[in-house]
């Protein structure tokens, strides 16, 4: 996807062995529609060549502030100000104490001091081993940075270069993209909290079987993705799905009915925005045997008791918050038939503000859909596309309504 289109993004590259993951990230963000200029250390260079960043991102690489290529010989003035951000990956400990104290004796910290600083957002990706991390010294200096309006991304956990284990390892070029994406996403839901449920659920019938359904959580996770990029504090309440667990999304792992009730009803308190993306399993088997069901002797299995599952999102449209308005509840309707028809009287009986109709069929399993959104005035359409930018285009419609309540 072209999630970076238009921006133009300073690389810099401080003294560390994760240098060599920079020459991904490097790739990862022009194969995402960004253009890349990158500006190297001395100590850098020590790791990875220019030439390496340069056949990568197609552009001369800079690491002086004597550069005379520049007609001017202000490169520090001139690459700052045609950037939409200044990323540093990997940021050594030695390079934020810099930063801190606005010291500026070589291209890149220069750079930095330089820019606008309302306009050019510095991100800064720490690598560093794990004693350097923890460090007081370290710890205070990050701090400062943040407090400075400097976006501190995290650190990775485990082997690091030195043959020790720990936090300090600079993320991964994947994190740190998606890490860049959510930075330029609008930020609509800034600080709410928003609960959502996917995937499929599965009820046991006995130890070795169960009933599912085919939903594979794409579309639910999709939307945890595009609120979490939306600013939103996400818990994202997953069905026995094999997906990973977007950036920044906590996750609760549940497999019956029962258990996604349970896990919902002990976040709800917290929610402003619900949305029930999850195929819950509408029966269970009233009495879950201990042991296998065996075939009787005629072949047969002894019949199935069913028991109904409670409704999980009719439960929260009918919350005390839901109906003063603090929490905003969305359905989806997953039909192979009369979308609209049974998305209207879905929304009425589960008695929620929004419905989310899409064909199950034409959907499940799959990295597309189409929505059908159905309120009390009418209906509005998202036409075919990929599950996350129509997951970021329903987040955004969310946020508008919210915003039209309060
Ligand atoms: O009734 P139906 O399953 O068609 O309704 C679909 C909507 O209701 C979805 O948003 C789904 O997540 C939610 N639902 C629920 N708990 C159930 C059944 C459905 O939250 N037991």
């Amino acid at each position: 996807m072209n999630d970076l289109a238009g921006k133009h993004i300073v690389l810099g590259l401080t003294g560390g062995i994760a240098c060599y993951k920079a020459a991904e990230l490097c790739r990862a963000l022009i194969k995402s529609g960004a253009t890349v200029q990158v500006v190297m250390t001395q100590a850098a260079e020590q790791f990875i060549t220019p030439v390496t960043m340069q056949a990568l991102s197609n552009r001369p690489v800079y690491d002086s502030q004597w550069d005379a290529r520049e007609a001017n010989n202000m490169p520090h003035i001139n690459l700052s100000r045609e950037a939409d951000a200044i990323l540093i990956a990997p940021c050594s400990a030695d390079f934020m104490a810099k930063l801190l104290h606005g010291r500026a004796d070589d291209l890149l910290s220069l750079m930095c001091l330089a820019r606008p600083i309302a306009e050019v957002p510095l991100l800064v990706a720490p690598a560093m081993n794990r004693e350097m991390w923890a460090h007081p010294a370290t710890q205070r200096n990050l701090a400062q940075l943040a407090a400075d309006g400097t976006v501190v991304l995290g650190v990775g956990n485990g082997d690091q270069a030195c043959g020790e284990t720990g936090d300090g390892r600079m993320l991964e070029p994947d994190e740190l993209l998606l890490d860049v994406i959510a930075f330029f996403a609008p930020k609509p839901l800034q600080g709410q909290q928003v609960l959502v449920t996917a995937g499929p659920t599965f009820e046991a019938i006995d130890p070795v079987r169960g009933i599912t359904n085919l939903s594979s959580g794409k579309m639910g996770f999709a939307i945890a993705r595009a609120a979490q990029e939306a600013g939103a504090h996400v818990t994202l309440v997953a069905g026995p799905v094999q997906l990973p667990t977007p950036r920044g999304v906590t996750r609760l792992d549940v497999t019956s009915a029962l258990d996604m009730h349970q896990a919902v009803s002990a976040q709800l308190d917290r929610a402003q925005v619900f949305i029930a993306t999850a195929a819950v399993a509408d029966w269970r088997v009233a009495t879950v045997a201990e042991q296998k069901i065996k075939k009787d002797s005629a072949g047969q299995m002894p019949p199935l008791q069913f028991t109904e599952n409670p409704d999980i999102l009719a439960m929260a449209a009918k919350s005390p918050r839901a109906l003063s308005g603090a929490l905003f509840c969305v359905g989806f309707a997953a039909e192979s038939h009369d979308l609209l028809q049974h998305a209207r009287a879905k929304r009425e009986r589960k008695g929620v503000p929004l419905i989310v109709g899409n064909i199950g069929p034409a959907t499940f399993g799959k990295d597309d859909n189409a929505l059908l959104l159905v309120d009390e005035h009418g209906t509005h359409e998202l036409p075919h596309a990929s599950k996350l930018t129509l997951a970021r285009q329903l987040v955004a419609d969310i946020a508008r309504r919210r915003q039209a309540v309060h």
